[in-house]
């Protein structure tokens, strides 16, 4: 596991982008998309490059997690939030941007279907991670399985009480969720987790040193030989 200390978030996002771009520029790519607010600058840096000339239109991508319940044309469904931070800016191919179905009538079968899917894409290159403060990855609250699949999870209060502020109100915040499995994450070639700001430092001193443990669902990227640890120094207070 490398991990990079950087003075500031905008440093973050320039060496996520950097990482990003050397792949996409080597030739058709699969790319991990995450949502939150942590991958915004190195979308917007990726969008900027994409007006300098870089190209995605060779590439694919897979969202990480969805909320259950949202239509995908909610301005929260992440497949909405993908669309307005990143996907809509470049230049995808249509049909290039895949995500889960929060509204699928059996969602077990959704999560098959998509593990199906990423497995027929050859698997993800670079999948791009953000961390809860609780160290959940995707939507793998603690206790999470290390070798789980994509699957509905419900989510912890202390999630939806972090994730309520891009709702009206904490009660409109779902109580379900679909989000690939730790195996599932584990299987990409290359693994970029963010960290930014204080309240993740505990979380990301647990993933990268504490023990392997369900109680820290990013800890299992220990197991992983292709791991960066990108974070600001605020992140880093507690490694
Ligand atoms: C959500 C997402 C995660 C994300 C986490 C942290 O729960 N499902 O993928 O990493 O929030 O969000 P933020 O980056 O906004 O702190």
């Amino acid at each position: 596991m490398e991990i990079i200390v950087l003075p500031d978030p905008d440093a973050v996002a320039r060496t996520a982008a950097d990482i990003i771009e050397e792949r996409v520029r080597r030739g058709p790519s699969v790319l991990g998309l995450a949502t939150g607010s942590t991958p915004l600058g190195t979308y917007r840096e990726l969008i900027e490059r994409h007006r300098h000339g870089l190209s995605f239109a060779e590439a694919q991508a897979f969202l990480l997690d969805e909320y259950v319940g949202l239509p995908a044309a909610h301005p929260e469904s992440y497949r909405s939030v993908i669309r307005r931070e990143f996907a809509g800016h470049v230049d995808f191919a249509a049909d290039a941007v895949h995500g889960l179905d929060g509204e699928a009538a059996d969602p077990a079968a959704e999560a098959a279907r998509y593990e199906a899917s990423i497995a027929a894409a050859g698997g993800v290159d670079v999948q791009l991670l953000g961390i809860g403060t609780d160290g959940h990855i995707g939507f793998n609250e603690p206790m999470s399985s290390l070798a789980s699949r994509t699957r509905i999870k419900t989510l912890t209060e202390q999630t939806r009480r972090d994730n309520a502020r891009f709702f009206a109100s904490p009660d409109e915040v779902p109580e379900h969720v679909l989000t690939q499995g730790l195996g599932t994450i584990l299987e990409a070639r290359h693994l970029l987790l963010l960290g930014l700001g204080e309240a993740k430092a505990a979380a990301v001193a647990a993933a990268v040193e504490g023990p392997v443990a369900a109680i820290c669902p990013a800890s299992a990227l220990q197991l992983h030989p292709h791991v960066t640890v990108l974070v600001d120094a605020a992140a880093a207070a507690e490694l």
